[in-house]
């Protein structure tokens, strides 16, 4: 039997096979295993819900779940008790590999660790790992697109979306983005984006008119159907459509004119596959990077509610609701 770290019981929640996620999930109470040589045992501070989140509960996730699971695939927290010389308590960590982070506890391994800013806030902490360097590999892993030049996008409002339009502001690069909500266009607008549309017919009209005969060195594509044709259709020749989420659930269609005369690259990413494979130090630098500008607040996204475990119905209902305003979190 494990030993306990202490006679505090912890929670967490579980599902026992895939599903509907409201349907599927429970709270279970547990007790914090203390961490045997080279582990560590982190408090949760903060942890979102994402929607890999919500695939991986559906078993439509690229990681299957060994069952029962617990979900959470990024959080931030500070650490309780320790097996390893590099992490004491009381330092504010996030994990690097999947962790089980809709709980009060984890147990993990000291290398998947990564510490953080003592300074930095724990909500914005907690939504380090994914979205942020989401957008960084979308802007830095597909050529190195000159000065000045448009980058599109769709789901512009989503939170890779404004992390994609704060980084490209940043790196001197101009942003096209398309959403779904008007009433968005002047928040994002403020944000940093140059320009920002409906994402619908007259959108793309108005969108090939603000570019001015210009067209995008890249696309960043979260919707799929008809989103991503339109960003196909603002490429320039040679340009690059990368394929990273699928929100609309609708296949691409390619018509073959823009493969044929303008040789357009259809690609895709999967941040955890840059994670799990990029040499460490390169993978740590870019979270440095990030952890900086979080921590500085010129990379900031805006977090809808925070609620506890047991609150999960809530939370998930928040996810749907249309008006939501950011991120949905758990604050165990
Ligand atoms: N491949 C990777 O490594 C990777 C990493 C991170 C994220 N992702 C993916 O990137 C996407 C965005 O993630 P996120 O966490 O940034 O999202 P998020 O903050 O939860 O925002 C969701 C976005 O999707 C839009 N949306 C929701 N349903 C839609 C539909 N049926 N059709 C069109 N748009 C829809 C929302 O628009 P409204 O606000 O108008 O509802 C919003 O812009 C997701 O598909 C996620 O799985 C992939």
């Amino acid at each position: 039997m494990e030993s306990s770290a202490s006679n505090k019981v912890g929670q967490r929640l579980v599902f026992h096979e895939t599903g509907v996620p409201l349907e599927k999930l429970q709270v279970q109470a547990f007790s914090p295993p203390a961490p045997t040589a080279g582990q560590v045992l982190v408090r949760m501070l903060a942890a979102p819900v994402n929607p890999a989140d919500l695939n991986f509960i559906e078993g439509t996730y690229g990681v299957k779940p060994e069952l029962p699971a617990t979900p959470g695939v990024e959080g931030c927290g500070v650490v309780e008790a320790s097996g390893a010389a590099a992490y004491q308590a009381g330092d504010r960590v996030i994990f690097l590999r999947r962790a089980a982070t809709w709980a009060t506890h984890t147990v993990v391994a000291a290398e998947s660790l990564f510490k953080l800013p003592a300074t930095i806030d724990p909500m914005q902490a907690a939504m380090l790992k994914v979205n942020p360097a989401t957008a960084w590999r979308l802007l830095h892993g597909f050529g190195k697109p000159e000065q000045g030049a448009w980058i599109v996008q769709n789901a512009g409002n989503s939170a890779v979306g404004r992390c994609v339009i704060q980084l490209a502001r940043d790196l001197g690069l101009r942003t096209l983005s398309l959403v779904r909500r008007p009433e968005l266009v002047e928040e994002l607008t403020q944000l940093g984006g140059d320009v920002v549309l409906v994402d619908d017919e007259a959108g793309l009209v108005a969108a090939k008119a603000a570019l001015g005969g210009a067209t995008a060195a890249l696309a960043f594509n979260a919707v799929g159907g008809d989103s991503a044709l339109r960003l196909m259709n603002l490429l320039r020749e040679g340009g690059v459509h990368i394929t990273f989420g699928a929100m609309a659930k609708r296949p691409l269609t390619v018509p073959n004119g823009l493969l044929i005369f303008r040789d357009i690259q259809l690609r895709g990413l999967w941040v955890t596959r840059w994670i799990e494979n990029a040499p460490d130090a390169e993978v740590r630098g870019v979270y440095a990077d990030l952890a900086a500008r979080v921590a500085a607040g010129t990379l900031v996204q805006p977090v809808d509610s925070a609620h506890p475990l047991e609150a999960f119905p809530a939370a998930l209902a928040r996810l749907t609701a249309g008006e939501r305003a950011g991120k949905v979190l758990f604050a165990p």
